[in-house]
């Protein structure tokens, strides 16, 4: 199971690609109706999808997995009684699986049968993205129901976060207790530290200063600096995520905590914690479809 791509609908979706074009580092992909598609370096169609809409929404987050892995998903959706229907992508990559709705809102969608593309050079292009993490009411609950039905494994809870895997890194969402359900950020991998602290440059140079970075992570150990994109979101460089096995102790808030004074591991920078409030409130979740009995997956398998 792979975090593959993140599908935001927002006003001036060309102007939110500008900005992730020219200045963060990705490169176009495509451009289908009013949606623009960003990619990487690395082997993915696209990372983003930017869809022209009235209001800024998370339309989903796409994993890409076996179709296997498809049919043992369906089964405890089904189960578990979350709404949820079939798909075809008509995105970039193609596919078709299905997408659920969790009990917060977060949209995510699994797709079989993508296809990939290939990897193309670039200094300073982010090589996929690393994390999506969510804003919760309940992330402890969220962190329950994306374990028992979708097969993730929490890593670490912190008194911010729950940190869940879906493959031996580290962490490919999580969860923060935030009392709201919203998009909190989305982190793309640079291919290593320099790439990160070129990519901060590189904003500067445009006159935009980290809302919180750099600095390394307690969990996960990765390299980070978070950025306000004009578009509003909240977006990251990282790096070197760290690998788990599957014996991973599952690290508890006690395990984490800081000298008086830090909240990363290097002590560099301010976090400037009300801007990002501001801006993890801005993506919220929107559910434009009716679930479906997920009968051709589930029949495929039987
Ligand atoms: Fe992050």
């Amino acid at each position: 199971m792979r975090l593959r791509s993140i599908e935001l609908a927002l006003p001036d979706a060309s102007g939110a690609a500008e900005f992730l074009t020219d200045i963060w580092g990705l490169a176009p992909a495509d451009v289908r109706g009013g949606t623009h598609y960003l990619r990487g370096s690395g082997s993915f169609p696209y990372l983003v999808a930017l869809e022209e809409a009235a209001q800024a929404f998370v339309r989903s987050t796409t994993f890409v997995c076996s179709e296997e892995r498809l049919a043992v998903l369906a089964k405890a959706v089904v189960a578990s009684g979350l709404a949820a229907r079939e798909v075809s992508s008509q995105d970039p990559g193609g596919g078709h699986g299905l997408i659920v709705e969790l009990p917060e809102g977060e949209v995510l969608r699994f797709l079989g049968g993508t296809s990939e593309v290939d990897p193309i050079e670039g200094r300073d292009l982010p090589v996929k993205l690393t994390h999506c993490v969510f804003n919760s009411v309940d992330a402890e609950a969220t962190g329950h129901v994306v374990e028992d039905v979708l097969g993730f494994r929490i890593s670490d809870r912190t008194k911010a976060m729950v940190f869940v895997r879906c493959n031996t890194s580290h962490h490919s969402t999580a969860f923060a207790r935030a009392g709201f359900s919203s998009l909190n950020h989305i982190a793309f991998e640079m291919a290593d530290i320099d790439a990160v602290m070129r990519g901060i440059g590189r904003l500067r140079d445009c006159g935009m200063a980290p809302a919180w970075g750099p600095g390394r992570h307690g969990p996960g150990d990765n390299v980070f600096a978070y950025f306000i994109a004009p578009f509003g979101a909240v977006v990251e460089f990282s790096t070197a995520v760290d690998k788990v096995a599957d014996d991973y102790r599952v690290g508890a808030p006690e395990d984490w905590t800081w000298p008086q004074g830090r909240i990363d591991q290097w002590g560099l920078s301010e976090k400037d914690t009300a801007a990002l409030r501001v801006a993890e409130e801005r993506f919220r979740f929107l559910r434009d479809w009716e679930a479906a009995p997920l009968s051709a997956i589930l029949g495929a398998s039987a």
